[in-house]
């Protein structure tokens, strides 16, 4: 880990209750950390100190899913190298990881196809060993992640590492159109799936402050907010 991954903790783990992912983004910005990059669900910050990423999600449900993945597979060359995980106020993720770097899309396609080639598993234990292990923990996000979408074969999400190897990140997610859509129709059956407090920050994630208007996240807002009520 490096100086400004150390203070970065200390300032979270500082306090009784976690901070919001707003305040972990501004505190990372003080401190010289810069964009690297944004998806649907999170943002990442390069450290100023190493090479270092920080992924702050304000509300992610996967994250625990992929978390475990970079546990079990820690050492495997295909995965990145978690330093640390912290979960943040109402549902929130922090990870620490190794940074990386995008990777032409051709090349990162021809990686979501060999991950599932067999010929290429019979060449490279460590391919069919991140394989089996990335279907192992997607088997576990279908029953325990409300609406699993299948393993997320987005060319993005596979990047390279800093020794230049193929790093699959960010594999499982949930259907952020069937749960939005959800919100607005089925609130009720959305509340009852996700606790509140896990969900405090729905309408935060990037995709929606770049893709929905005002009026439709305050729809969305509303009907949440009503069936939490009832
Ligand atoms: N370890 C990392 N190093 C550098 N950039 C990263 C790293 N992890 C994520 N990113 C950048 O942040 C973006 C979003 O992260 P990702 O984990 O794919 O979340 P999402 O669920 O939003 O797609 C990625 O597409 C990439 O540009
Ligand atoms: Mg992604």
């Amino acid at each position: 880990m490096d100086e400004a991954t150390t203070r970065l903790l200390t300032w979270v783990d500082a306090p009784d209750v976690p901070p919001r992912h707003d305040e972990v983004e501004d505190q990372l910005l003080a401190d010289g950390w810069t964009s690297c990059g944004e998806g649907d669900w999170a943002r990442a910050y390069r450290s100023p100190t190493g090479p270092i990423a920080a992924r702050i999600s304000p509300f992610d449900p996967a994250c625990v899913f992929t978390v475990s993945l970079y546990r079990k597979g820690a050492g495997n060359r295909y995965l990145p190298r978690l330093d640390a995980h912290r979960r943040l106020d109402g549902g929130g993720h922090l990870i620490v990881m190794e940074l990386l770097d995008a990777m032409p899309v051709d090349e990162a396609r021809s990686w979501h196809q060999r991950l599932h080639d067999p010929a290429a598993h019979r060449v490279d234990p460590d391919l069919a060993a991140v394989a089996a292990l990335i279907d192992d923990v997607h088997r576990r996000a279908e029953t325990g992640l409300p609406w699993c979408g299948p393993l997320d074969d987005n060319p993005s999400n596979v990047m390279r590492g800093r020794a230049g190897q193929a790093t699959f990140v960010d594999l499982f997610y949930v259907q952020g159109l069937v749960l939005y859509d959800k919100a607005l129709t089925a609130p009720v059956e959305v509340a009852a799936v996700i606790p509140a407090d896990l969900r405090r920050h729905m309408f935060e994630i990037p995709a929606l402050q770049r893709e929905a208007g005002p009026d439709e996240v305050g729809r969305m807002r509303a009907a949440m907010a009503a069936a939490d009520r009832d």
